[in-house]
């Protein structure tokens, strides 16, 4: 293998900077030469390549975002748009490519290897942890970081008010974000996805907090699911519980953005090498993951097919210390 490409794709996440100076001083490392693709699939069908070197990563490993930048592209899922990419990597000699990005980046990549004979291995960057295959996604610990330190914040001057606070959290349908940070956070209920929303069950605990002089309290909503958000979820609890006054805070796209966490540097320059030797070694359509602390390999198939579970110790844990 003499030339590869990189390219980030989907929803950005802290740390995909670590992953791309990792891809490109690997490749290197091993006499590879390396372009980046700018904008995913979107630069990929139009060719938008630029040469990278040791230097081009130089001073990226602390900054968020993608300095390859990144977009949801729908050409892709075409047939003609995936040619149209096919050729331009031939065109450019690329013989690999290392993907970082989420789900739909990873059923792009499965469709375009099963049509066409370029390898691609796949690296997860996500903050929504919703990969099967790996224990952790590049992102997700910075984000939860955010979530918990802007919580912190709220909790402020919700305890100085005498408030009940609904913080609603990024996900997309997987409630991983809202149960880690949940917890981090001491919130008095987590309403995630992945289990049945009760609002009688929620005004039991918040009437029994309100018994024990509970002055405020903090209920972490999950976008996604079945709950309708935090607006909603407040709106049925505020009919028919008004002891607080009630806000909601949609914390929004600040949770993707920021430098990375040390534990999100450190796992995006781990895969982001793994990634590159994967290729070497003649592994294709495949995304590189750390389970129990060891590298793991997982299809793409099977990444994506929302088989990642939600840990139930973690939601007896939440339950256990709400009380
Ligand atoms: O997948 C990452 C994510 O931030 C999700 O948590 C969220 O639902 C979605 O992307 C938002 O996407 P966009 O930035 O396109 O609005």
């Amino acid at each position: 293998m003499k030339k590869i490409a990189v390219f980030t794709s989907g929803g950005d996440a802290p740390g995909m900077n670590a992953c791309i100076r990792a891809v490109v001083r690997t490749a290197i490392y091993h006499n590879i030469k390396v372009v980046g693709i700018n904008q995913g699939y979107q630069g990929m069908i139009s060719g938008d390549f630029v040469e990278m070197h040791s230097r081009s990563v130089g001073n990226i490993i602390q900054r968020g975002g993608t300095i390859l930048r990144s977009a949801r592209n729908e050409e892709f899922k075409t047939p003609e748009g995936r040619q149209r990419a096919a050729d331009r990597l031939k065109k450019s000699n690329v013989e690999g490519v290392v993907a970082i990005g989420g789900d739909g980046t990873f059923t792009g990549a499965k469709i375009f290897s099963e049509e066409h004979d370029i390898p691609f291995i796949g690296v997860p960057g996500t903050i929504d942890n919703d990969l099967f295959g790996t224990d952790f996604t590049i992102g997700y610990d910075t984000a939860i970081n955010t979530v918990v330190e802007a919580v912190d914040k709220i909790r402020d001057t919700a305890d100085a008010h005498d408030r009940l606070f609904f913080i609603e959290v990024m996900g997309r349908d997987a409630g991983f974000i809202a149960l880690r940070s949940g917890i981090g956070v001491g919130a008095d209920a987590i309403l995630i996805p992945e289990t049945e929303t009760y609002i009688d069950k929620l005004i039991d605990k918040l009437q029994k907090g309100w018994e024990r002089q509970n002055r405020s309290c903090i209920i972490i909503v999950a976008e996604g699911g079945d709950s309708g958000g935090a607006y909603e979820v407040a709106k049925k609890v505020k009919a028919r519980f008004d002891h607080y006054e009630t806000k909601v805070t949609v914390l929004g796209h600040v949770q993707r953005g920021g430098s990375p966490s040390a534990a999100d540097r450190l796992l995006a320059s781990r895969l982001g090498m793994e990634a590159v030797e994967a290729l070497l070694k003649g592994r294709r359509s495949e995304m590189v993951g750390i389970i129990n602390k060891n590298v793991a390999y997982t299809s793409f198939a099977k990444a994506i097919k929302h088989n990642h579970k939600i840990n139930q110790d973690l939601v007896n844990l939440a339950e256990i210390l709400s009380i």
